[in-house]
């Protein structure tokens, strides 16, 4: 198993290095793969979601076998991020994975911007209102929304890696 990437602002490459170092896999990102790699080798394959599509999936597909693939997006991690994920991209006799990157609003080009604005709006308002309510959890992604921030974290990979070393 190898594992390829697609990363626009960098936090689905910052997931993808700590993955490959942590289960000594080799790390390719999706333009260098297509040269290097076919449809024989089995991939995991890891993209940023946008609209609720993973980035590079179908492109992925098409060329490698594709044997688990990783969403990353911005929204808090649970069962809700994980079935919308599972609904919109399906990838043949393979399960998908969601991890929360975060979000770089300034790498960000503004048309894109605005459309994660209109796409928050309702989260955002809802966690404004709560106002002294808010937990730490929910102050860091209001944070995020707002000005930026990244949820990357090493331990998020425990369910990936899981998984992982079941394939042996
Ligand atoms: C236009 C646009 C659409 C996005 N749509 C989603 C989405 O549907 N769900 C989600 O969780 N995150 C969404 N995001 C957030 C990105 O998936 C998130 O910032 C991710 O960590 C980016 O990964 P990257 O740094 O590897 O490119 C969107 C971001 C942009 C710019």
């Amino acid at each position: 198993m190898v594992i390829v990437y697609k990363s626009n602002t960098g936090f689905t490459k910052e997931y993808a290095e700590m993955l490959s170092k942590a289960e000594k896999l080799k790390l390719y990102e999706l333009d260098q793969a297509q040269e290097k790699l076919g449809l024989e080798d089995e991939v995991l394959f890891m993209g940023p979601l946008m609209a609720g599509h993973i980035q590079g999936i179908d492109q992925a597909v098409k060329h490698f076998t594709v044997k688990a693939a990783c969403g990353v997006g911005m929204t808090p991690p649970g069962s809700q991020a994980l079935s919308t994920l599972s609904k919109a991209n399906y990838v043949p006799n393979a399960p998908i994975f969601y991890l929360q990157g975060g979000y770089a609003p300034k790498k960000v080009g503004w048309l894109k911007r605005r459309m994660v604005n209109m796409a928050t709006r309702s989260d955002r308002e809802a966690l404004q209102d709560k106002g002294s309510r808010r937990t730490p959890e929910e102050q860091a992604q209001l944070d995020m929304y707002l000005k930026g921030g990244s949820f990357v974290a090493y331990q998020n990979l425990d369910t990936i890696r899981k998984w992982l070393r079941e394939q042996g």
